[in-house]
């Protein structure tokens, strides 16, 4: 395991010159995405991917997404369909992942795609992304820039907290907008499929097709994130309470008149503000059960609509017995 320096970029011409020679010598730099921060790699060169499990900790089956410039890369290593193409065009950039065949000979190193015949492909949002992807020319693998199983990172400062000597340098890009990693759909034939629910909500990628969208069922596609136990806090977690009990923490959402200590997803109940804000409160709330002698973390319900349906699946793995 490397012991590294890790180094804070600015979001200047420099950071990014420093991030893209770092990367072209096949060390892990993190990166800001607008869903969460992404640790990044050379997707073609074996030993810079294998760098991103070493730094996360992450078991090696689960595979990464590549992320590219342009559709015109992203065509370059993945077949599209018709309407992956529809939402290709429709959604990005943006917080989207399509699961994909796989090109022939495209150069991708077999740790991304962990052997699987498909390919998971994306086009971020964050003009730093977009600068970074550009000056490195070709796909950069990223899984979310935490360790593995715990809370995503929505700032550079979360990313050094969980990975400061495990990878070379975070690019500063400030605090993510979206703060849910990205929706991940794959295909079954014509039909469309959930794999994860995320920043995009399901219900535009519906209107987009015409089609309802199929939940993943398992079968010939593997899904993504089927760790039960993931983005976890050390501290218990109770969701769907009405009110905390035996001295929790309470993480709230909706206006909020009881007094109980803790945070709010959002006071007046925007699903947006409190994706953007759910990682970092409960990192804050974690924190703060640790000071206080290990007490638990208590959720109010949250509606399971648009980006609520990601918000809970966050949550109910948030709140999984840890294995
Ligand atoms: O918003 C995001 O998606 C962030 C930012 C950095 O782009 N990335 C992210 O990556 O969340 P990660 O590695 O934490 O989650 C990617 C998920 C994994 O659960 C993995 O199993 C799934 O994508 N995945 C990757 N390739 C796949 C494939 N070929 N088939 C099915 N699932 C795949
Ligand atoms: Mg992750």
């Amino acid at each position: 395991m490397v012991d590294y320096n890790t180094v804070k970029l600015s979001d200047g011409p420099r950071g990014i010159r420093a991030a893209v020679s770092l990367l072209k010598s096949g060390d892990p730099v993190a990166f800001p995405t607008e869903t969460v921060y992404g640790l990044g790699a050379d997707a073609c060169n074996d030993r810079a991917v294998a760098g991103i499990f070493e730094a996360k900790n992450r078991p090696s089956f689960n595979p990464l997404i590549a992320h590219v410039a342009n559709l015109e890369i992203a065509e370059t290593i993945a077949s599209f369909s018709d309407s992956a193409r529809d939402l290709a065009q429709a959604f990005w950039p943006g917080p989207l992942t399509l699961v994909l065949p796989r090109k022939p000979d495209t150069g991708l190193s077999d740790l991304v795609t962990a052997g699987l015949d498909t390919v998971a492909v994306r086009i971020p949002a964050h003009p730093l992304a977009q600068e970074l992807l550009n000056a490195f020319g070709g796909p950069l693998a990223a899984p979310s820039a935490n360790p593995s199983g715990r809370v995503s990172a929505t700032s550079a400062d979360h990313v050094l907290d969980g990975l400061r000597h495990r990878i070379a340098a975070v690019v500063d890009g400030g605090q993510c907008e979206v703060g849910l990693e990205s929706t991940i759909v794959g295909f079954d034939g014509d039909i469309s499929v959930l794999l994860r629910p995320g920043g995009l909500p399901v219900e535009a990628i519906a209107a987009c097709l015409g089609q309802e969208m199929q939940r993943f069922k398992g079968g010939d596609i593997t899904a993504p994130g089927q760790m039960t136990s993931h983005y976890s806090p050390d501290a218990g977690m109770r969701i769907n309470a009405s009110a905390p009990q035996d001295d929790a923490i309470w993480l709230g959402f909706g206006p909020d008149q009881t007094g109980y200590r803790g945070l709010n997803l959002s006071v007046s109940g925007d699903m947006v503000e409190a994706a953007a804000n759910l990682f970092s409160h409960l990192r804050e709330l974690d924190a703060l059960a640790k000071t206080e002698g290990g007490k638990s973390i208590a959720v109010a319900s949250i509606p399971k609509t648009g980006l609520g349906l990601a918000i809970n699946d966050r949550l109910q793995r948030a709140a999984a017995p840890k294995d």
